[in-house]
């Protein structure tokens, strides 16, 4: 198990170095890639799609704001907004990491 963890966690950074040129190329602004941002936002993706962009009932968070993804994952974090998924899934994150995650995806919207 233990074993199994760390694997992924070396495909994680594998996968995440393989991916940062192509997302560095094509982000709106291409100095501002953090590459802990882009890992942490590898977990998001298996609900909400390659960079938010979900093509299920999930919503997607492709489009939205750094503001508006950082306050929706931090009031899920605190309870003041009930998911009975996002609210486990953003307890698992320090403030920190939430506003590096919500960096990230908010590289693709308009509004920052
Ligand atoms: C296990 C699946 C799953 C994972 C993993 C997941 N989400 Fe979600 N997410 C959902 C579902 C389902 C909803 C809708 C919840 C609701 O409104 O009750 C949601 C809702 C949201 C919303 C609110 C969208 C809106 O339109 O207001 C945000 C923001 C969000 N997720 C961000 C994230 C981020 C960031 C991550 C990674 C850290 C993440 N989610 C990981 C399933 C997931």
């Amino acid at each position: 198990m233990a074993a199994n963890l760390r694997l992924w966690l070396a495909a994680c950074a594998f996968s995440a170095a393989a991916l940062l040129p192509g997302s560095v190329a094509s982000a709106a602004n291409t100095s501002e890639v953090n590459p802990r941002g882009l890992v942490l936002s590898l977990s998001c993706s298996s609900c909400h799609g390659t960079d938010g962009k979900s093509v299920g009932l999930i919503p997607p968070i492709n489009g939205r704001s750094t503001s508006y993804i950082e306050s929706a994952m931090l009031a899920f974090k605190s309870g003041a907004r009930y998911s009975t998924v996002m609210s486990r899934h953003a307890k698992g994150y320090t403030d920190a990491e939430i506003r590096l995650i919500a960096e990230y995806f908010g590289r693709f919207s308009r509004n920052k």
